[in-house]
Order: C-alpha cells, then structure tokens, then sequence
C-alpha cells in the first residue's frame, strides 16, 4: 500500500512512535557501522527548488547507507509543473524510481504530485510543513528527556512551516506547545483550530516571549524570514525584536531548558551567537538527527509500499 509522509498529521501517533524507536536502532547500528542494507537495489529521485544543506546530505547519506541509489534535480535542471504538469511528473517519475523526494514552494503542488504518483512521496519542505525536521526534533527530545509525552515547549519567533509542523505534532502526541509571535506573523487560525479540536495537546498562542518561555524544556526558533519571503526580512526585524532568543530572554526557562534551531540560523536575529553556542543549544544534535529519523520514514515507507 503506498503511504507518503507530506505532512505529520499522514501518520497515526502509534506510526510516529514507532518511527522514533526504530530511528534509534537505525542510529545505533549505523554508529556501528553495521546499518542495514533494507533499500538495496532501490532508487530515490530529488527534487530541490530551494536551497539545502541538512536534508540533502542526509537524504543522500542515509540512502546510501542503507544500500539504495539518489538521483537529485535542481530548479536548474527542473521546475516542477512548468515544463510539465505536476501529474506527468508523478507518473513518468513512478516508473524509474522507488520514492520521491520534494523540496518546494507550494504544499499543494506536492500533495498533487503524491496523488498522482505510484510510489511513496517524501516533503522535504514547502512553505507550509517541514515535517521532516519535526520527525527528528522529536528523536533529539527522546534522546535528551527521554520521554516525548506531555513536553512544555516554546516555538518563538515567526509561525512559518517548522512551526506549523510542531502544531501537526501536537495533533498526535500530547505537548505543551506555546507559539509566541507578533500580531503580523501569527499561525493559521485554522490550522490552529483543527489542532485544538483533536484534543490532545495543549495550544497557546502569545505576543508575550516571556509568557510562552515560563517553565519550557524546550525553546525552539527558526529564522525570521524563510526561503521564498527573504524580501520581508527588514519588516520581521522590527516587528519580531522581541522574540529574539537571548540569555535575558533563556532566564524565562528552566534553567536547564535546551535551545532548538532547524538550521540555518541568522545570528544576531532570531538567536544569539552566545546562545546557540551555548550548553543549552543542541542544534547539532538535531542536525545529526535528521539522518537517523528519515532513515527510519524511508524503511517504513518502503515496507509499506511493498504491503498489496
Ligand atoms: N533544517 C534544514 O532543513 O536545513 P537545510 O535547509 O539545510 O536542508
Ligand atoms: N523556515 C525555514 C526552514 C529552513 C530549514 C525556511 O523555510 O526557510
């Protein structure tokens, strides 16, 4: 049966669980040198129409390492649904590769090309989710608290796709999630009542940093401006000054709260140099993290598919 992961909201929370426990033996066996060959003989196609570092390498490396093949297509080579429709792409695409792989601007043109598709489809990031990165933050919690029930984390700063991805999250694991931003950059309020309507996590919404931070485990920020919307950058410097993570701003925090950033970060706006390069940072944990957890949405997607 052919799944995709476009979105966390794709999987049960019974799937997200497991996914994480079955990261951690993949991190385990891959520390060992001994990962599993569980894709040999089996074919990956990329696509990036914007920039990445983290999900490219680690899609690329975990591919390999579990014994399969990536081909990767830029905007230069490719722009999906202008040299041809969305659905071609999906069917021509489904007949030489295993999987696809999408970094894109528009979230609908990647839930058309999974529709259309006949083999797995993976977001590697729209301008609505970056489920991916969520999946494995998820994997860096368990690690660090060992538990990822009921987290009291703070996602500060603008609600762009990262943001709408913990809100996802919440929707299958009970969190804590307080979401502290500007009036002008506020999430979806209908995302934002889907979410609540499932019940299972607690959802605030603040202009007030140092509300959202009292008490966190967990301080989460990403950039002001995200690819596609970096001509807003001057605007969001002033109207999210206030969200900056800073030490003033950490002492809101448990004093043990960990630091969390997707990558890339602009030092100096939304963190800190002294921060991120603080105790309290984990970023590259998250950043190792990414491969070990989309290895394990890889494996499962292909088990899936191979399930009539
Ligand atoms: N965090 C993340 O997705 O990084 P890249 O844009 O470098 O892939
Ligand atoms: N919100 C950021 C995440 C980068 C990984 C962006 O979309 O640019």
């Amino acid at each position: 049966m052919k799944r995709d992961f476009i979105s966390i909201l794709d999987w049960t929370s019974e799937e997200i669980r497991h996914n994480l426990d079955y990261a951690l033996e993949l991190k385990r066996q891959t520390k060992q040198f001994s990962c599993p060959k569980l894709l040999s003989g089996k074919s990956y196609g990329m696509f990036f129409h914007k920039p990445s570092l983290r999900t490219r390498m680690s899609f690329e490396i975990g591919i390999a390492q579990l014994g399969g093949t990536a081909v990767n297509l830029t905007e230069h080579d490719f722009k999906i649904g202008e040299r041809e429709s969305v659905s071609d792409v999906a069917r021509v695409m489904s007949r030489y590769v295993d999987g696809i792989l999408i970094r894109t601007f528009s979230h609908q043109s990647v839930m058309e090309l999974a529709k259309h598709a006949a083999v797995p489809v993976i977001n590697m990031l729209t301008d609505f989710n970056h489920p991916c990165q969520v999946m494995s933050d998820m994997l860096t919690v368990k690690e660090k608290l060992g538990r990822i029930d009921d987290i009291r984390i703070a996602f500060v700063g603008d609600s762009n796709n990262v943001a709408n991805s913990w809100l996802n999250m919440a929707a299958r694991i009970p969190l804590d999630l307080r979401i502290a931003t500007a009036p002008d950059t506020v999430p979806d309020e209908n995302l934002v009542a889907k979410i609540r309507k499932a019940k299972i996590s607690t959802i605030k919404v603040t202009h007030s940093a140092e509300e959202a931070l009292k008490d966190v485990e967990i301080v989460y920020t990403d950039v002001w401006a995200s690819m596609g919307e970096k001509n807003k950058i001057a605007e969001r410097e002033k109207i999210l000054k206030d969200f900056q993570i800073n030490s003033r701003l950490l002492k809101y925090a448990r004093h043990d709260a960990m630091v969390f950033h997707c990558l890339p970060a602009e030092r100096g706006k939304e963190i800190t140099n002294e921060v991120i390069e603080s105790t309290q940072s984990v970023v590259f944990d998250q950043a190792e993290n990414r491969l070990h957890a989309q290895k394990a949405i890889l494996v499962q997607l292909d088990k899936w598919h191979r399930i009539i």
